[in-house]
């Protein structure tokens, strides 16, 4: 039986992974696969029960899981610690490098039933149907970082090996090549050294890969061009610090940051959790939106445990649910039926059968 490590860590990341567990638990239910759920602790939780972010438990609990389902880390309570013992360098950032997770997958679907939640216009969101591969142990949030005096400063340094960005890239190739054979490499080739590395590398691979169509894109008009013409996009392929922005920005392609997912793959393991933070003005009062680590939940399904047909099931009941009108508070207008975080968890299991 396959064993899943969940690590909720902070602020709504204790609300919304026992909703993913509730969803995923009834829908392996009767199937030949069932899953087993182990807890652990990350983040600021972990660092006030076992004094660091990343506990050696936790890491190897990680290590020895088949899959890991995570919440979200960090909050105000833990924001004066050094930079490397805090909730997001020194738990998350670690768990990402130790497990090495490259391979970070945030689609944006919009939904049929969201297209009035964006704040974009309809016409300019209906269609969006979007992947950005975000390139994750590498680039500047892992180049050496110091301080140094006389005068006073501080450096953050962009280092890529052409290896690194061989396997990011190979992966943004396979992937379009699934779709609809688009990939758009983002980059800041006009400025970034790294930039023209990663240029030169992947004009290079497109040689292999002749059923995709390669471009090229400079980070600043893909964010116009995200928000402007966000269709003309199919996978986008880009460097850590770049794709930490660019899906964020995009997440609202999908009505919602509360509705985007995201796994983090190293070729064998996943890690798979909602691309937002632990939202800690809005935690401990049930209103947080579970469906995107609902949706992470599905991912883990499909990449982890090749269970497509669960994996879709879940994702059915995501649409089920809003096409019946529910939401949570992120997604609410006015008329719309507004549910707190457990309730919508129930309510896409028992849309589950439909
Ligand atoms: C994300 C988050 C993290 C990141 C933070 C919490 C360190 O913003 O997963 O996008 O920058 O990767
Ligand atoms: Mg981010």
């Amino acid at each position: 039986m396959p064993d899943v490590l969940v690590l909720p860590g902070d602020g709504i990341g204790t609300e919304i992974t026992p909703e993913a567990v509730k969803v995923l638990q009834a829908v392996v239910k009767g199937r030949s696969t069932s899953l087993n759920f182990n807890y652990g602790l990350i983040g600021g939780a972990a660092i006030d029960e076992a004094g660091k972010a990343l506990p050696d438990e936790t890491l190897a609990a990680a290590q020895a899981a088949d899959a890991i389902l995570m919440g979200s880390v960090g909050g105000p309570k833990w924001d004066t610690l050094p930079a490397g013992e805090r909730p997001e360098l020194g738990g998350l950032l670690k768990i990402r490098k130790a497990l090495g997770l490259y391979a970070n997958i945030r689609p944006v679907k919009m939904s049929p039933m969201l297209v009035d939640a964006s704040t974009l216009r309809p016409e300019v969101v209906k269609d969006v149907d979007l992947v950005v591969l975000r390139e994750l142990t590498g680039g500047l949030y892992f180049g050496e970082k110091g301080r140094k005096t006389d005068p006073a400063s501080a450096y953050d340094i962009l280092i890529y090996s052409e290896e690194e960005i061989r396997r990011i890239v190979e992966l943004g190739f396979q992937m379009a090549g699934k779709r609809r054979g688009k990939l758009c490499s983002v980059d800041k080739a006009n400025v970034l050294e790294s930039s023209r590395f990663w240029r030169e590398i992947s004009s290079e691979m497109a040689k292999d890969y002749p059923d995709v169509e390669l471009t090229h894109m400079y980070v600043d008009n893909a964010a116009m061009q995200l928000i402007r013409q966000p269709n003309q996009f199919d996978v986008i392929v880009t460097e850590n610090m770049f794709g930490d922005i660019l899906t964020d920005l995009a997440s609202m392609l999908g009505g919602s940051i509360g509705m985007m997912p995201s796994a983090s793959l190293n070729g064998t393991k996943g890690l798979y959790e909602p691309s937002h933070g632990s939202a800690p003005d809005i935690a401990g009062q049930n209103i947080a939106n579970p469906l995107a680590t609902i949706l992470s939940g599905a991912l883990m399904l499909r990449y982890s445990f090749d269970m497509e047909e669960e994996a879709q099931m879940i994702e059915r009941a995501v649409e089920a649910v809003l096409a019946d009108g529910y939401r949570t508070p992120d997604l609410a207008k006015p008329g719309d039926k507004v549910l707190g975080t457990r309730e919508m968890g129930n309510a896409v299991v028992e849309a589950l059968g439909s």
